[in-house]
């Protein structure tokens, strides 16, 4: 990788770009970054690849979810604890079905920044700057500037996000004895009540069997069932940042640090990672980390082969991800897994498949059968939500998704792999477990067992991108994902109950 620096992006084109006018502080902040401390470590940001190998063999599933746009705000107590808790209860609920391990990868601690598919908009008669994500400007239309400062504050808010759910999970938070009391009162169907609450009745027997087994029962003992493994997430949108967090890493040493004076800010002029356009690039035995998350993902308008993204990706070690929809030529696809896996590496890539429901036969198959027609294997997996974007009826200005089209594109997918005897190994969602001050959950998302309906949205719609699904819909899918894996495990067709039921309720 001689030609390859966290720099060398800089040469290329970039696409959804974001113009500072203060370009000092600019790099004042970028200067202050470098010299941060990680987020994540390289042990940890490993285990992440080991465990997606075992995903794209079949062994594990792999289950990613979080906000579309993560805001600056979400950093507090309750928001974090209700989102860490919903992917818990969904990992439970799809490792229950699948009897597979199942890989927990949130969109959080850094899921800020945001492409848009034009740089401004009209609100109130009057073109302002688009909202670009917490990390670039701010939601409110007097403050759409972007600021350097807010990458500052990206770090800052990512810190203590992620340091609360470490502490979550070191507290016993993911102990699997503690999320059973859940109440099915929003499901209106009696099938699906009875089918959910079998579910759990069934799941509770079994943990209470593991918890004897291993020894957790009335003792101190950690036996493997009080903490899980949890990893993060984010679209790696703003270059500069990324580079700011990438360090270099020498198996059986510390992190390189980037020599950045301590005492004062004189820029060393031997420092590549002071001077980054100026310098070439040095050949090196250290890997290099992204170490702002352990998982980062590509756009779907910004994985241009030639562009500053796929360049700054494949230099990295981190597992990745491409978002892959419609517009995706499949020998594209492939010459951009060439690109940023060439030593093939198992776990490495994740294609994430953004077709949308009515899309997916269309566009999938070719594909699958382009990957398979080489040496790469990748983890495919089903993002859900962002093919099947729609407006509302009763408020046009609102964007909504469908219950339905999501859980028909993730079985479609599953479907469509079968038929090609390749895995889905995951699902890619955008959900929440926020609820108002009322204790409501969002509504966003049109359909799920609790029959929520077009007219229903204004009532608690607070995205500021996106449509999530709620508390009780995110449970929905993992139930229906739970009762796929168990059909196939056991060589069954999937019971169509969920499935019917749900379908007819848009
Ligand atoms: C997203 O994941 O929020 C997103 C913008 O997706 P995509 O790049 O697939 O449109
Ligand atoms: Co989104």
């Amino acid at each position: 990788m001689s030609d390859w620096s966290p720099s060398s992006w800089r040469q290329k084109p970039i696409a959804q770009d974001v113009t500072y006018d203060d370009e000092p502080g600019l790099q004042a902040v970028l200067t202050k970054l470098r010299r941060l401390p990680p987020l994540v470590s390289p042990t940890e940001i490993d285990r992440l690849r080991q465990q997606l190998a075992d995903v794209a063999e079949g062994k594990a599933f792999l289950l990613q979810g979080g906000d579309c746009a993560e805001l600056f705000d979400d950093c507090s107590q309750d928001p974090i604890e209700h989102k860490l808790s919903l992917i818990l209860l969904m990992s439970l609920i799809i490792l229950h079905g699948s009897r597979l391990p199942v890989i927990r990868i949130m969109r959080i601690a850094g899921q800020y920044a945001k492409p848009r598919s034009k740089p401004t908009e009209v609100i109130d008669g009057r073109e302002v700057l688009s909202f670009r994500g917490d990390n670039v400007n701010g939601y409110s239309v007097d403050d759409r500037r972007p600021d350097p400062q807010r990458l500052l504050g990206a770090y800052f808010h990512s810190t203590a996000t992620l340091n609360y759910i470490r502490t979550l999970l070191h507290s016993g938070f993911a102990n699997l004895q503690k999320p059973l009391d859940w109440s099915f009162s929003h499901v209106r169907s009696p099938e699906l009540q009875e089918a959910f609450s079998s579910v759990v009745e069934s799941l509770k027997d079994s943990l209470d069997f593991m918890n004897v087994a291993t020894g957790g029962a009335g003792g101190s003992a950690r036996g493997g069932m009080e903490t899980v493994d949890l990893y993060t997430s984010h679209e790696a949108l703003l270059l500069e940042y990324e580079e700011a967090l990438t360090r270099e890493f020498h198996p059986h040493k510390t992190f390189t640090t980037p020599p950045v004076s301590r005492s004062n800010s004189r820029v060393r002029l031997d420092d590549p990672t002071q001077s980054p356009a100026r310098k070439a690039p040095q050949a090196s035995s250290g890997k290099h980390y992204n170490v702002s998350s352990h998982f980062i993902w590509i756009g779907d308008r910004t994985r241009q082969i030639d562009g500053a993204h796929v360049e700054y990706f494949r230099g990295i070690a981190n597992p990745i991800g491409i978002k892959v929809g419609p517009t995706m030529a499949p020998e594209e696809l492939v010459r951009v897994l060439d690109v940023v896996n060439p030593d093939r590496l198992p776990g490495k890539v994740t294609v994430i498949g953004r077709y949308g429901a009515d899309k997916v036969q269309q566009y999938l198959p070719a594909h699958i059968d382009a990957v398979k027609a080489t040496d790469h294997v990748v983890v495919w997996q089903c993002d859900a939500m962002h093919g099947n974007t729609k407006s509302s009826q009763a408020d046009p200005t609102l964007k909504t998704r469908h219950f339905a089209d999501i859980i028909q594109e993730i079985a479609r997918s599953m479907e469509i792999h079968k038929q090609k005897g390749t895995i889905l190994g995951g699902v890619h969602l955008e959900l929440t477990g926020e609820v108002n001050e009322d204790g409501y959950s969002v509504t966003e998302c049109i359909g799920g067992s609790m029959e929520l309906q077009d007219k229903d949205l204004s009532f608690n719609y607070r995205t500021h991108c996106d449509p999530r699904l709620n508390y009780e819909q995110s449970l929905d899918v993992a139930f229906l994902i739970a009762d796929h894996l168990k059909a196939k495990r056991r060589g069954e067709t999937p019971r169509d109950i969920l499935l019917s039921s749900l379908r007819g309720r848009r």
